[in-house]
């Protein structure tokens, strides 16, 4: 399996996403200002890879502390925490594993430093345990969604490298091809960062999923051509009523699929959902140097000076998506009461 992070005695070892896929090369960070950096400059990337990330960098902040209390700890605990939820807005799941280190914390707040430490790196460890566990479960309950064959759009990269290992869209991929199913996958490249070239294509052909790379313009026509049976994407966050924050371009893979009577399906875990956010509305959109648009591989394609718009993320109403994958179940519409039922478990898994 693809090691997008691992805990090592030495720091965190990151895969470095921004080389792939020419170079298969890894990162060290050994302070939880590195992680927030190689978090900024998407070394490691996906929604619950950043959340995973973020633990690891709070167990790092605290392995290195000179406090001899936990009161003297408390204030430096509270300053990585706030350094590392200022990388990037989007992904909820970013503040789902801050919030849960530091219900750690809190529990074990009593107790004496070094045990402190230890507690927080094993649920760093936990977290980065049970993303893995949880894609599994997705895929499990998602890959009977899947077209017994045909093709199947993604869009970005929810993979492997977006996640602790196996992938959320991807991952239902994986345990649709798994089960037998006859699946070749279309990637959308992903301007302006690539994540589909560079980092879709590269993980499927590792794993022999066919896959086929077309730019984010041919989508419509591969539909109209009868090409695709069915779209899935992840999510960097998802509202009360399953309006879903994603790569750029995602809404309007949406509305093509809608067009070509194609079913979009998002796979995300529930920590991707964010009830607390009532609608797509109130979801931070995160926008990026315009030099990501102006420059490709270093190189300036477009006139010195040109204003640029480079919103990384955009909102695909619910009313496009079919049904949403989750490791608690698959929420259909209305998805403020599916969501729910689900947050509550109160709902029969599919
Ligand atoms: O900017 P990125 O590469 O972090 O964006 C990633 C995506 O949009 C993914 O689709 C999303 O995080 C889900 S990853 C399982």
């Amino acid at each position: 399996m693809i090691l997008t992070l691992a805990w090592t005695p030495e720091g965190v070892r990151f895969i470095d996403q921004t080389k792939l896929p020419l170079e298969e090369s890894y990162v060290l960070a050994t302070t939880y200002e590195q992680v927030a950096d190689i978090i900024v400059t998407m070394v490691v990337r996906g929604a619950p890879a950043i959340g995973v990330s973020a633990a690891y960098g709070i167990a790092l902040g605290a392995i290195h502390t000179t406090a001899v209390t936990p009161q003297l700890f408390a204030p430096e605990f509270d300053h990585i925490c706030a350094r590392l939820a200022a990388t990037r807005p989007t992904a909820v799941n970013l503040f789902w594993a801050i919030r849960r280190m530091r219900r750690r914390f809190e529990e074990i707040s009593g107790r004496p430093i070094p045990l402190i430490k230890q507690a927080l790196i094993d649920e760093a460890l936990d977290i980065h345990a049970e993303d893995i566990a949880t894609n599994r479960a997705m895929g499990l309950n998602g890959a009977p969604l899947m077209p017994a064959s045909g093709g199947v759009l993604t869009h970005c990269n929810a993979g492997a490298l977006a996640t602790a290992g196996y992938g959320t869209a991807l991952g239902v991929i994986r345990a649709a091809v798994e089960a037998g199913k006859q699946i070749h996958v279309f990637a959308d490249e992903t301007r302006p960062f690539l994540q589909g070239s560079r980092l879709t294509a590269w993980e499927l052909m590792k794993d022999n999923i066919p896959v086929t790379l077309i730019s984010d313009n041919m989508a419509g026509a591969i539909m109209a051509q009868g090409k695709i049976q069915a779209v899935i994407v992840g999510a960097d966050r998802i509202a009360a009523n399953g309006d879903t924050a994603n790569k750029i371009g995602t809404y309007s893979v949406a509305i093509l699929a809608r067009e070509h009577g194609i079913p979009m399906y998002v796979a995300a875990p529930f920590s991707t959902v964010d009830l607390e956010t009532a609608d797509g509305s109130g979801i931070p959109i995160e926008q990026r140097a315009s030099t990501e648009v102006t420059h490709l591989a270093g190189k300036q394609i477009a006139p010195t000076g040109c204003l640029v718009e480079n919103p990384a993320f955009d909102v695909t109403p619910a009313r496009y998506i079919r049904a949403i994958i989750t490791e608690r179940g698959v929420a259909t519409a209305p998805f403020n009461e599916s969501l729910q039922k689900l947050a509550t478990g109160t709902a029969a898994l599919v």
